[in-house]
């Protein structure tokens, strides 16, 4: 832009999405994990915008829920009657000095840059238009050009003549605009065409009769600009984004054992010489530190994993920190608030929850631990259970350094087992254990000599 003008970003998220056939308004379908419409939202935020409007109607309710966490102002499209009738019901409180940046709910892949260089080729006598050229434009709006190549018009699919159709630029939808002409153009709309709809494509031969300059930017990135209509486009999208994702980590030196089995949903920050194994799905916020190793079928949720840790295949991991050079899994799961500090090892089947485990200490297998507090170079036996929760409430085991837990012992929380202490396997602890004792509750053993094995009855 050559003046400065502020910029009034208007969204289109009302149209129903019937292809979609869904109960869900159509921009809450997401794409890796983000309703499109958010999306959209972050990256109009990138631009500096001075507000950001949202037209609505479909789903309502449940789009204003959604995005209770964005700062925009809403404007109710009761009835779509098209584009033009759609960017109408922002216009009346956006400012006749703005530029008005016309973009669409359902096109999730947009870049920031591609506004950047559109919002640049607009002036007080110039509007900016996206174009794309498709191998396949059916539906599209096409951009007419004149002799000298100028865009001058824009004729829907619907409109076109069969020489028209054979026009493969389109139109993206995504175009800016002075504030001030928009709202001149707008009121002179009609929907004298094939579909009785309001087009905002109309706008641009009323530029052109008005001597206002068309400037076109003509993306080369087809899948950025795609609209999602069905899943099977929102399908295509998500895997592009992926395929983006992955792209972007393998440049950043992460080693990725198939690129096209591993689904971010969110965001994943990695050190040096990370390795994931195939079908890793992370989701929310995530950081793995230098050497990290994920193996295949693994889930991890808003989750820090310090350096050198290894997981092993098929674990969950949920809201959890690990520190350095811990081992964990396979088939481990660990969830909500479990920190395991350095060379901690969490085995095969066993679920962890609210705990803190220090140091060196081990869960090798077959364990519940809830709720409790674990010291250093602990060893917890096979089977091992802390009975946290009385049928009304959590209750917490406090294990101290050095304690060793035998196998199948049940641990009745509240209770604290003192440093060094051993409990012998079988026991169920009731009450708190001293330092360096051993506690043991068991039935004495018994052999019984005249014991007779059951033999089956014949019939
Ligand atoms: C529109 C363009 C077409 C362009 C195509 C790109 C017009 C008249 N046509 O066509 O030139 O090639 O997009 O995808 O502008 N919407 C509302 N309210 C309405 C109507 C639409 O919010 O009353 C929203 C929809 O939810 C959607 C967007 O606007 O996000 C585009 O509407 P859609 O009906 O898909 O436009 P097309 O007919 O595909
Ligand atoms: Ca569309």
């Amino acid at each position: 832009m050559t003046e400065k003008h502020a910029i009034s970003v208007v969204v289109l998220a009302a149209g129903k999405g019937t292809r979609m056939k869904s109960n869900l308004a159509k921009v809450l379908h997401p794409v890796a994990g983000k309703p499109m419409l958010h999306h959209v939202l972050d990256t109009a935020k990138q631009v500096k915008a001075e507000h950001i409007h949202v037209v609505y109607g479909h789903g309502a309710e449940t789009v204003l829920n959604a995005s209770k966490s964005y700062q925009v102002q809403w404007h109710l499209q009761e009835e779509q009657l098209g584009t033009g009738h759609a960017v109408n019901q922002a216009i009346p409180v956006i400012s006749d000095e703005n530029v008005v940046l016309v973009l669409y709910g359902d096109v999730p892949l947009l870049k920031a840059e591609t506004l950047e260089t559109l919002l640049a080729l607009v002036n007080s006598n110039q509007m900016a238009v996206l174009t794309v050229n498709l191998t396949d434009p059916t539906g599209y709006g096409r951009i007419i050009r004149n002799d000298s190549g100028q865009a001058c018009a824009i004729v829907e699919h619907k409109e076109a003549t069969k020489e028209q159709q054979k026009i493969r630029e389109v139109n993206t939808g995504i175009m800016a605009v002075p504030a001030k002409n928009l709202k001149a153009w707008l009121n002179k709309l009609d929907n004298r065409n094939a579909q009785g709809e309001f087009y905002l494509t109309d706008i641009i031969a009323m530029a052109v009769a008005d001597d206002f300059g068309i400037a076109t930017h003509i993306t080369d990135d087809e899948l950025e600009v795609e609209g999602v209509n069905d899943r099977v486009q929102q399908a295509k999208l998500e895997r592009h984004y992926q395929y983006l994702q992955a792209t972007s980590l393998m440049k950043q030196g992460v080693t990725l054992l198939d690129p096209n089995r591993l689904d971010i949903r969110g965001s994943l920050t990695c050190g040096h010489d990370v390795v994931i194994d195939v079908n890793v799905i992370i989701e929310g916020e995530v950081t793995l530190g230098d050497g990290v190793y994920l193996g295949a079928n693994t889930i991890v949720r808003d989750s820090k994993i310090a350096q050198n840790s290894r997981i092993e295949a098929n674990c969950v991991i949920e809201k959890s920190v690990i520190g350095e050079s811990a081992t964990i899994g396979p088939f481990a799961r660990l969830r909500p608030q479990t920190h395991l500090s350095k060379n901690v090892h969490v085995g095969n089947f066993v679920e962890i929850k609210k705990s803190f485990l220090a140091e060196n200490t081990k869960a090798g297998h077959l364990s519940y631990l809830g709720d409790a507090n674990i010291g250093k170079n602990v060893n917890i036996g096979a089977g091992t259970i802390t009975c946290n929760y009385d049928g009304a409430n959590k209750h917490l085991t406090t294990i101290e350094d050095g304690v060793f837990v035998g196998s199948d012992t049940q641990l009745i929380a509240p209770v604290t087992i003192g440093k060094n202490a051993t409990i012998a396997a079988g026991t169920t602890v009731t009450s708190d254990v001293s330092e360096n004792k051993l506690v043991i509750s068991r039935v004495k053993q018994k052999q019984l000599s005249n014991w007779k094995k059951p033999t089956k009855k014949s019939l």
